[in-house]
Parts: C-alpha cells; structure tokens; sequence
C-alpha cells in the first residue's frame, strides 16, 4: 500500500468530518478509533480508496509517510494525554503529533515541551467552524515550530474554508501554543458576541413584545447590513424554527441555562493573569453562570417585581439604534479580544500577525463576519501595537455608534433588563478613552488605610502622606 500523506486518531462526529475533507482534497489519510466498530462504522459509511483504516496503533503509524504527520482529534484533557503516552513510544524524531482539539493552551504549552525533550514536534490547532467546519471548510490556527507547521501546510491550506479573497483560512500563528490561545480567544469574543445578541433580543421581545417571526426578521435585517456574520444568519432561523411538539416556536420552549465547556472561562481565567480586561467577554462567562441558577433565579422573580415597560423610542427607531449599539458592542469584544492576544503575545514571545489572524477569521469559524475584513485590512495598514480603537476608520464608526450603545444600555437598564454584555462593552470603551480615570481616589485611599504610597502627577517618585496629621 502506498504510505498515508496523515493520520488521524479519533473518529468522532470532528474526526470523521475531518478526515473526509481531507479525503476529498485527494491526500491519503490513515485512520484509527480506540474502538474498531466505531472505524469499521466509518469506512462502511464514508470509506474510499484516500482513507486507510487501521486497528492497531502499530499499524496505524506503519502505514503513514515520514516524518509522520498525526492529527489527534480526541476529547479535550487526559484523552488527549493518553493518546500522546500511546503514541510516543511508536515515533521518531522529527514526527508532528497535531492536537486539533480545543486544549487548553497551558496543556499545549506542556505538551509542546514534553514531545520536544523526545525529538518530536507538537502542533497545538484550534479548529473552529464546528461539525460543518471540519467537513467542509474550517478555520484553522495552528501553533507549534515553523519546520514542523512547513510539513502540514499544503494539507492544511487545502481543507481550511476560503477567506474573503479566496485565500485558506489557515496561517502560521506562533510557537508553541499561539495556536490554541488564539483559538480561546476566539471563543471568548464568540461568547462575548452570543451574550450582546442575547441582550438584544431580550429588550426586542420584552420592551417591545416582538414575537419570535418579527424578531428573526428584525435579524434577518441585521444580517442584511454592517452586522453580516454567521451568528446573525443562524439566529435568523433560530428564532423562526416552529416547535415540533407544541404550537409556536421552538426559540420559546428553550429552557435559558446556557451551559459551557470552558473555552470562555479560560480566557478569562487567563486575562486576569495577563493582568488584562475583557470585561464584555467575561460578562459573557458570568451571565451563563447566573443562568444557570434557573430555580433561584425564578424564586427571586417572585420577591421583585420589574418595573413597568417604558420607553420613548418607537419600534423603527429601536431597530435601528440597536443595530448601531450591536455594531459599537461587537467592535468592543473584538477590540478586548484583540488587545489580550497582543499581551499575552509579548508575554509568551509570540509573534502573533493580528492581520493574519482577522483575515482566517472571515471564513470557516463561528465568529466569521464582513467586520473581520474591515479588521483585516486594518490590521494590514496599522503597526502591531495599534488598539482597535485607534483604527481611523473604526474609530469614525464608533463615534457615531457608542451614543446609540449608551441609549440601549440605558433602556434595557430603566426596564429592569440584564444588559452586563453591552454596558461592559459601552464601559471599557469609555474607560480606555478616558484621559482621567479615578484611580487617584483609590490610590488615595490605598495609602490612607494602608500607606502603599501613590504617584503624584508633577513630581517623580513615590509618596506618602501621613493622613492623621
Ligand atoms: C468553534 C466553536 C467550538 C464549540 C465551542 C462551544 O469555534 O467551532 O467555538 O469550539 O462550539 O467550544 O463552546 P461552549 O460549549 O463553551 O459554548
């Protein structure tokens, strides 16, 4: 037989539709499932004269070119540490061992180290774009050595979805784990976005008691203009989908405890590391936590009573005010995204192209939006520290958004209506704009009770004030 181009270990729904597309694109590819009904099921299923099954890990490694290229496509965690153990013993130097799942990048950076001291490479990817993604076209963010991301590229350039110019949604993102960062990152303003939208929709229905056909066609419009992404087309037919065993619609039998898998927690877990704030993406975490207290939450509904609805806006007008503060409140979770991949860049000495990055970001992946080629192109033209928010052609944009941001926040506030996503939003945007901020009165404070001493605007050094004198 002739010898595989790659292997892949891991047949769930992610794998198979991976190893299809790969299939599809004429590259040969080994596989193997720990079960052998489950790779027996997929060759009965999906089997064609590209896809190699193999029983045996043995096997499985004998049958690939050299240096093998070996994609472990398995549950998060200890699966994928079990696989690596399995694995190690079988390779040699100079194999790439590719984690496409979405590790946590701390695992990553572990890993990376752990297969190096045996002469092996490790690629950390994020794969983003889901079932769909991965049969058809995802985005890829791949992370490990330049030599060894060299030996997957062609692979990858070919199954990877198109960008808005027709190029691979793929690029060499950095060493070791700039990969699966980004891919959490990723997550994170795909939570952030989620959360915003969610706050729309809840101030449609509740102030202006839309009902699920006028709310998706109120989407529909959205997606129709500067809001066009994925997450607006699906909500389209999110909130138009009848129900199935009820009348009306199915969007209003969904039961609102949002569950997670974590990828949104870790970038938060990781900006307070960094030192850094993303208050719209962790919101985004907080909000799914309080959901998710659906009992406490109902019992509490029956102590206090919300205000009553008032608003001096008509539908027309709040339509399109929310369109505007939806616009300013995504660029925002973008920009708190974009600024902790800049940090955590210089921290970890990753040479992270955000360019790049905004450009495999517009096809493939769930965040995939026309704004990202705005981005994009911005990036191309701006130097690497720059802010989002000092993009001339954004910031013109958001000078006329954040007043219709700060209207919303302020209707959905005066009606009772959670809105942590845009007011956090609205507020990093005001705080990172402020020349001033008040943080003199804490540091005035700080060295009153405990003599931490403060800065002085006029004059070098560190001071103290005796306070009781
Ligand atoms: C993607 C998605 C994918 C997955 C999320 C869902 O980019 O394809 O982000 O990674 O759907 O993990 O995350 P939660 O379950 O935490 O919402």
């Amino acid at each position: 037989m002739e010898k595989s181009n790659i292997g892949l270990i891991g047949l769930g729904v992610m794998g198979s539709n991976l190893s299809r597309n790969i299939a599809s694109k004429k590259f040969h590819i080994s596989v193997y499932n720990r079960t052998t009904e489950v790779t027996d099921e997929f060759i009965k299923e999906h089997g064609n004269e590209y896809i190699h099954p193999a029983k045996t890990l043995e096997e499985f490694v004998d049958q690939l070119e050299v240096p093998r290229k070996i994609i472990i496509l398995v549950k998060a965690g200890k699966a994928v540490d079990a696989v690596i153990e399995k694995l190690m013993p079988l390779l040699e130097k100079g194999d790439v061992v590719i984690d496409c799942g979405n590790s946590n990048f701390n695992n990553t950076l572990r890993r990376f180290d752990a297969l190096k001291e045996k002469g092996l490479q490790f690629i950390g990817c994020g794969v983003s774009g889901g079932e769909e993604g991965a049969l058809h076209g995802p985005s890829l963010m791949p992370g490990g050595t330049l030599e060894a991301w060299n030996t997957i590229k062609n692979i990858f350039e070919s199954i990877a979805a198109r960008d808005f110019s027709g190029g691979p949604c793929v690029t060499y993102i950095g060493d070791n784990a700039a990969g699966h960062y980004v891919k959490m990152v990723h997550n994170g303003i795909e939570y952030g976005v989620m959360q915003i939208m969610a706050e729309g929709y809840d101030i449609l229905k509740n102030v202006y008691k839309l009902d699920p056909p006028k709310l998706s066609e109120i989407f529909k419009k959205y997606n129709d203009g500067k809001l066009k992404s994925y997450l607006f087309e699906i909500s389209i037919e999110v909130l138009a989908r009848k129900d199935e065993f009820e009348d009306g619609y199915l969007i209003d039998y969904i039961l609102d405890r949002a569950a997670q898998k974590g990828t949104g927690k870790w970038t938060a877990i990781d900006a307070l590391k960094q030192g850094e704030a993303i208050p719209t993406i962790t919101e985004a975490v907080f909000a799914r936590f309080i959901s998710s207290h659906k009992d406490l939450r109902t019992n509490l509904s029956k102590k206090y009573q919300k205000e009553k609805i008032k608003t001096d806006m008509d539908l027309d007008t709040f339509v399109s005010t929310l369109e505007d503060a939806l616009y300013a409140a995504m660029l925002s979770s973008y920009a708190q995204g974009y600024h902790l991949i800049r940090e955590a860049a210089k921290e970890n000495k990753w040479d992270i192209d955000i360019a790049e990055v905004s450009r495999i970001w517009e096809g493939g992946c769930i965040i995939r939006a026309d704004i990202l080629n705005v981005l994009h192109k911005a990036f191309e033209k701006a130097n690497k520290d720059t802010h989002l928010f000092e993009i001339p052609e954004l910031a013109k944009d958001l000078q006329r958004t954040i007043p219709l941001l700060r209207k919303t926040v302020t209707l959905g506030v005066q009606n009772g209506i959670p809105v942590s996503g845009l007011s956090t939003a609205l507020s990093y945007f005001d705080a990172i704009t402020s020349k001033q901020v008040p943080a003199n009165f804490i540091q005035g404070l700080r060295d009153y009770f405990g003599a931490h001493t403060y800065k002085r605007t006029d004059k070098e050094g560190a001071f103290h004030t005796d306070w009781n004198i």
